[in-house]
């Protein structure tokens, strides 16, 4: 037992061991095979210590040693920037501000407070916003988990009922492009901030830059809120919800897609605690997101399980 938690205590240096080949874009050097020297040559780094790091990541089944080369393996190959199904950005979301921010929970559960907030001085998209290089990181990563997550999405719901969709907080757009690829004739609005905006490469979608807490468009019969309300507390999401109520149309619909505490068997502490830390907010239970949009006056018409985690709960505005 001693052991065991002697070693959960240093247990976080393997992802930062993994963390650190991302950012040195070690794994997608490797592509091509090569010794220590060749490869401290191609990223400029010290030889001796780039040599630790290399077999820190063999011994964790991130790189192979074959007559003095490496190589990737499966899990690393997942890490380059190549890949089609890429898992970099979401690797390297975990670590600077969030693992910054996570040191700081103990301020967290004393005070009721963001630790991020305290220590930035700013809300956390206010921050992303003020840095357009860790904006791009963060919506990458948030698109390589989304990608994922919202590939049954189209399947699971019979959008032909919408002539219109708007996806609220849509990020760089994999929930309503996945949306488009399947149901072509449905107009499709992505809506998030300016800076987010710009960046996004996907085609045949309208991209409208706003501020949700201010106003949205009335442009669709249908708005999707996706990983939104859970990154911010009863307060701030009754806003987003007024403005959704105000942007959709009568008869319109409303599907808020979160994890849902009790429809699943996964605890969901750890993830709501860095909901706490980052944003002083939590992951709530299917009854709190039902209530929370009865509340603004959307009606509760059905939810259907997405993934794992995630529920899409189906809401229409009499
Ligand atoms: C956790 S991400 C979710 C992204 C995407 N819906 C998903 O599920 O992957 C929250 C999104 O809300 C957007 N957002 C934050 N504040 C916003 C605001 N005031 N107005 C519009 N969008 C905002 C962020 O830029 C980000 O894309």
């Amino acid at each position: 037992m001693k052991n065991k938690l002697k070693n959960m205590f240093t247990e976080h240096w393997k992802y930062l061991a993994v963390n650190a080949a991302c950012k040195l874009n070690l794994f997608d050097a490797l592509e091509i095979p090569m010794t220590a020297k060749e490869l401290s040559e191609k990223l400029s780094s010290d030889e001796r210590h780039l040599s630790t790091l290399l077999k820190a990541l063999c011994s964790i089944d991130f790189l192979k040693c074959t007559n003095g080369k490496f190589s990737l393996t499966e899990k690393s190959e997942l890490l380059t920037d190549n890949h089609p199904e890429s898992l970099k950005y979401a690797c390297m979301n975990w670590a600077s501000e969030h693992l910054t921010a996570w040191q700081n929970l103990d301020y967290s559960i004393r005070t009721g407070q963001s630790a991020f907030e305290n220590l930035y001085q700013s809300n956390f998209f206010d921050y992303l916003n003020e840095h357009p290089n860790k904006l791009d990181d963060y919506h990458k990563a948030m698109f390589e988990y989304a990608r994922d997550d919202y590939k049954t999405l189209p399947d699971l719901v019979d959008f032909r009922k919408h002539q219109s969709i708007m996806d609220v907080g849509g990020g760089y757009g994999a929930a309503i492009n996945a949306i488009k690829t399947k149901y072509p004739t449905i107009e499709c609005y992505l809506f998030d901030l300016q800076k987010v905006i710009e960046n996004v490469q996907i085609k045949n979608i309208s991209k409208i830059a706003g501020d949700f807490f201010e106003y949205i468009p009335r442009l669709a019969d249908a708005v999707i809120l996706s990983r939104v309300l859970h990154d911010w507390n009863d307060e701030k999401a009754t806003l987003i919800l007024e403005n959704c109520f105000e942007a959709l149309p009568k008869d319109g619909t409303l599907y808020v897609i979160e994890n849902c505490a009790d429809k699943i068997n996964i605890d969901l502490s750890l993830l709501s605690l860095n909901m706490a830390v980052m944003c002083k907010s939590f992951e709530r239970t299917f009854t709190e997101y039902k209530m929370l949009c009865e509340l603004q006056g959307f009606n509760f018409q059905e939810d259907k399980k997405l993934n794992q985690l995630q529920t899409i709960l189906i809401f229409e505005k009499l």
